[in-house]
């Protein structure tokens, strides 16, 4: 059997991992579970079970933020457990090649969080390579990246959302906003709590979301969610209006489409050209939010092309550069970039 490779996005929310000798994609929460400060009781999904609902003996965290390593220490026996569980008993996880996708618009030292995993004993990868998310999206959506044609995508991701443009196998322009779907999930939390007096958890925000949330108009549908009575304490059950979802998450989309403008603004004329031609590529779990892509086209003008699995896009086109030969050269050994 070959040597086994490992392609990995690490997000904030979700963390995907290919496996080169199955031939799979596991795509769990990207959470941690741990009892009285040390004993590990889950990881992913099964951590996500437990958010929200545990006692104060345990902590149930997300050691990403904003797309960065923010929990180092959680996210590497986060990292470790995942990869255990991604193997089969035939196939084992030590020795093998590790390929990362790290963001564009961060310092080398949050870069460097994201490979240094592979380095712990426990995993014994044989060689880390780094790719950057906006060429391996690209890749994913089946865009020839390493032309001499310019490509808009955004990575309309949970804590994130990253605006670029690319061409020739490269980055030409990249920005990394700090806001996503869970900032979505939170200003719905908020105004849930402003108009109804009642107190949600984010998962209850995330459904109200992916429900009632509509990026064009609000529907007249509602949707009963379980929540507390700010006034009274006590739980109850209520009906809440789409208007408030949509009062909620406008602004936020405003803001995407106004940065997505400005990058277009800042593009190369050449490489606008190309990008008038073929539209804008939207990936990203947050680019399932309804007729999202029928605001930016309208506010752009502009063509858009939604993949299929938008949330895994970036770990599709990973995939593609430790199996395809023509990519292969996409990824690099990240210590001697920084060397250069
Ligand atoms: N149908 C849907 N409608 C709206 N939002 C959705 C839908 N499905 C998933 N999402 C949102 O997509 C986000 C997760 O997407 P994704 O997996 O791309 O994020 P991530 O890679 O973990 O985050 P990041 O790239 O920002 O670090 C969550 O905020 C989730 O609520
Ligand atoms: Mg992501």
């Amino acid at each position: 059997m070959a040597q086994n490779v490992f392609g990995i996005d690490i997000g904030t929310s979700n963390i995907k991992i290919y496996n080169r000798n199955l031939e799979t994609i596991m795509n769990e929460k990207n959470m941690i579970a741990i009892q009285n400060k040390t004993q590990v009781l889950a990881v992913g999904d099964e951590a996500y079970e437990m958010y929200e609902k545990t006692p104060d003996s345990i902590c149930v965290s997300y050691p990403v933020k904003f797309g960065v390593i923010a929990d180092i220490k959680n996210m590497q026996i986060l990292f470790e457990n995942m990869i255990k569980k991604s193997r089969t008993a035939k196939f084992a996880y030590q020795n093998a090649d590790f390929c990362f996708a790290v963001p564009t618009d961060i310092t080398e030292v949050e870069k460097r969080a994201f490979y240094e995993l592979a380095e712990s004993s426990k995993v014994h990868a044989k060689k880390i390579t780094v790719v950057e998310k906006p060429v391996a999206d690209g890749v994913g959506v089946g865009i020839q990246v390493d032309s001499p044609k310019g490509n808009m995508i955004v990575n309309f991701g949970a804590d994130t959302t990253e605006i670029s443009v690319i061409s020739l196998g490269g980055i030409v322009i990249s920005h990394l906003m700090q806001t996503g779907g869970n900032r979505l999930d939170e200003n719905i939390c908020s105004l849930v709590r402003k108009q109804y007096n009642l107190i949600i958890g984010m998962k209850t925000a995330e459904q109200l979301k992916k429900k009632l949330g509509d990026a064009v108009e609000a529907a007249e549908e509602t949707m009963k969610v379980y929540g507390r009575d700010l006034v009274t304490g006590l739980p109850v059950v209520r009906e809440i209006q789409a208007e408030t979802v949509y009062q909620a998450t406008h602004d936020v989309l405003a803001n995407i489409i106004t940065d997505i403008k400005m990058i277009l603004e800042r593009t190369p004329p050449e490489l606008a050209a190309d990008i008038i031609d073929t539209g804008i590529f939207l990936t990203g779990g947050s680019a399932l939010f309804r007729n999202f892509d029928k605001l930016v086209r309208q506010e752009t003008e502009l063509k858009i092309n939604i993949p299929p699995k938008p949330d895994e896009c970036v770990v599709c086109g990973i995939s593609k550069i430790v199996t395809e030969p023509e990519y292969m050269e996409l990824a690099y050994l990240p210590r001697e970039k920084v060397i250069n």
